[in-house]
């Protein structure tokens, strides 16, 4: 089944976490490597969430650099990329930033339905999976649509079932330099975890950014 090119951008702390333990955002990056990710951003088609990330983070998703947006509207494309959100309730609350135009929230049949209809009033709903929305139905939506570069920023557990279905290709990980700590604090993967058979990642780049590094992985097939 066809699908986009999909890569992971998350950062961590030095001990692998990605939030505190009550699931609080905390700023690991510094300002390179948020301009970083923001023009990972506008190289992007769309741009894909955990609910879990709306519930904790409420971000917006959107590209902040007025430059880069102009330059997306200079090649004929929206000023932004299609926010994804993998939803299967619909429990994305309705003033969260993320919604409003170029919003797409992924359903399954299991959302109740006045969910649905709430959230079809902020933004587009496809419903994709029957208990919990099916990743790879989905993928195979947005290439449909259209979508060839998928950027998922998050989190843990949504990271975790992208990585299980084998549907990542390469993972940017920005180590900074601080330490979150906690046994139950997410980490950039998540889920039950492999016993065995763990995916074996390529190191494509290691570049010191700010008073931290990124790593660059490839997902080896
Ligand atoms: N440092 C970073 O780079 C970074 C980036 C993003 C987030 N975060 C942190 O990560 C934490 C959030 O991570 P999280 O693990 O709680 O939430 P998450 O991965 O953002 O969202 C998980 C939720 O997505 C929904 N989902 C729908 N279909 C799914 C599927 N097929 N597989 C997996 N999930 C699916 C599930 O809820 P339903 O079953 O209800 O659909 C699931 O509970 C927050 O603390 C946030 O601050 C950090």
């Amino acid at each position: 089944m066809k699908r986009p090119f999909v890569f992971i951008n998350g950062a961590m702390s030095a001990d692998g976490k990605i939030s505190t333990i009550e699931r609080k955002q905390v700023r690991i990056s510094g300002t390179a490597d948020l301009a970083r990710v923001d023009a990972l951003r506008a190289e992007s088609d769309a741009i894909m969430v955990g609910v879990g990330t709306v519930l904790a983070d409420d971000p917006s998703l959107r590209v902040k650099s007025d430059l880069l947006r102009r330059s997306r509207k200079k090649r004929g494309i929206p000023d932004n990329p299609l926010r994804v959100v993998a939803d299967s309730r619909g429990k994305t609350p309705v003033d969260s930033r993320i919604l409003g135009a170029g919003c797409l929230i992924a359903v399954s049949g299991s959302a109740p339905e006045e969910n649905v209809l709430r959230l079809s009033e902020r933004c587009q709903i496809l419903v994709c999976g029957d208990d919990r929305v099916d990743l790879s139905g989905l993928l195979n939506r947005l290439y449909k649509m259209g979508v060839r570069r998928l950027m998922v920023e998050g989190g843990a557990r949504l990271n975790w079932s992208l990585i299980k279905e084998g549907l990542v290709d390469e993972l940017y990980v920005y180590v900074g330099a601080i330490l979150i700590g906690g046994r139950d604090a997410p980490t950039l993967v998540d889920g039950a975890g492999f016993r065995a058979d763990f995916p074996a990642l390529e190191l494509l780049g290691v570049d010191p950014l700010d008073s931290g590094v990124l790593l660059k992985w490839r997902i080896q097939k």
